[in-house]
């Protein structure tokens, strides 16, 4: 499509239809990673920089997030800077430069927004504002030939959606979580059970070990495409204080926290598996993709990459493409999934 530089208003077109190669160069700062990337054709990394928080908050058990907006102002210089450097590009090469508008934490999208802005007015090139949820599915187009239709699960720190993408730009929400998301369900068991922060991958690791069938938990039962996950942490709560009870001495054997954190995975991933594969069957579609942080999970991509057995062709990001980064922003900007285009867009914090 054609897009407006930001200083002289020339036009010029950006995207999967703009018949030149483009490199677009994106900014990530939603939450506690500070990130910059340059992405040719919505589908070659040729940059990707992150520069993580973890070290800081996980003193504090959580991401802070006056003290997480300080470091992404100390970071995204360098960041910027450290992209052109790995990808030999000049900002004259780039065509485009995009950034994450949310949902995040408002200080922060604020660093990162305004960082693109000036990029765009500066070097005066289009900007193109993304939407974070967008872009951990556009995560799925990096180094594969995934087209739409396609049925996707989103699972993140704050969101846990059935996604229907019948095209690059339109896509509808089949269903949700009614209360906690997939990727907090897992940080707020991990502390339960003493784990530190980021908990999700540290559960993750400990479930391996784990035996999945120690302990009953409860499926939620929601109608449709949606998913509940406050119950299930409600009941690892109950157990927590039952084994700590008979163990007398208020903590949990080695061998209880794997059981607990195995038998809580495999509630989770079956829940997560079940309504997908429902919704892939009612709409008929071949292709699946799973995307956002929580698809860094071993159980959950085992349980839906086993889909492959029946047909499907099933895609996950790797790692470092599930958890934030700018790469999947470039991506979606590229792609132009639900962006945003008017300059004067404000950052959000809510989807
Ligand atoms: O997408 P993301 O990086 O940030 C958001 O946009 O929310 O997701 C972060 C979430 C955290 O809740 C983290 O605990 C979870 O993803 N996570 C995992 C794993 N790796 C990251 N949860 C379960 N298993 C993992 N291996
Ligand atoms: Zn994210």
């Amino acid at each position: 499509m054609e897009r407006e530089c930001l200083f002289s208003g020339k036009k010029v077109k950006v995207g999967v239809d703009s018949g030149y190669d483009n490199y677009i160069m994106a900014i990530e700062s939603s939450c506690d990673e500070t990130a910059c990337a340059i992405v040719k054709n919505g589908r070659e990394v040729v940059a990707n920089i992150v520069a993580s928080q973890i070290k800081t908050h996980e003193k504090y058990g959580g991401v802070i997030p006056e003290i997480a907006a300080r470091e992404h102002m100390d970071a995204i210089n360098i960041v910027i800077d450290e992209a052109f450097e790995q990808s030999g590009l000049k900002p004259e090469d780039i065509t485009a430069f995009a950034g994450t508008v949310g949902p995040g934490l408002v200080g922060c999208l604020l660093v990162g927004l305004n960082a693109t802005k000036t990029l765009a007015l500066v070097y005066d090139k289009p900007f193109i504002g993304v939407n974070h949820l967008n872009a951990h599915l556009c995560a799925n187009y990096i180094d594969t030939d995934l087209k739409p239709p396609f049925m996707a699960l989103l699972i993140s720190g704050g969101h846990t959606q059935i996604i229907d993408v019948e095209s690059y730009s339109k896509q509808t929400i089949l269903g949700e979580t009614i209360d906690d998301a997939v990727g907090e369900a897992y940080d707020k068991v991990a502390r339960l059970i003493g784990l530190p922060y980021p908990g999700g991958p540290k559960l993750d690791k400990l479930a391996q070990i784990g035996n999945p069938n120690a302990y009953e938990l409860p499926i939620s039962r929601v109608e449709g495409y949606n998913f509940s996950f406050s119950g299930l942490k409600t009941a690892v709560l109950r157990l927590v204080k039952r084994l700590k009870d008979e163990n007398g001495n208020d903590a949990l054997t080695e061998s209880q926290v794997n059981d607990i954190c195995a038998s809580f995975q495999e509630c989770v991933s079956k829940t997560l598996a079940k309504k997908l594969k429902k919704a892939l069957q009612e709409k008929g579609y071949q292709q699946v993709v799973i995307a956002g942080g929580v698809a860094a999970n071993s159980e959950i991509r085992r349980k839906i990459f086993e889909f492959e057995n029946e047909g499907y062709s099933v895609y996950a990001p790797i790692m470092k493409y599930c958890t934030d980064n700018a790469s999947m922003v470039a991506s979606c900007a590229y792609f132009n999934t639900n962006t945003f285009d008017d300059v004067d867009v404000e950052v959000f914090s809510r989807a």
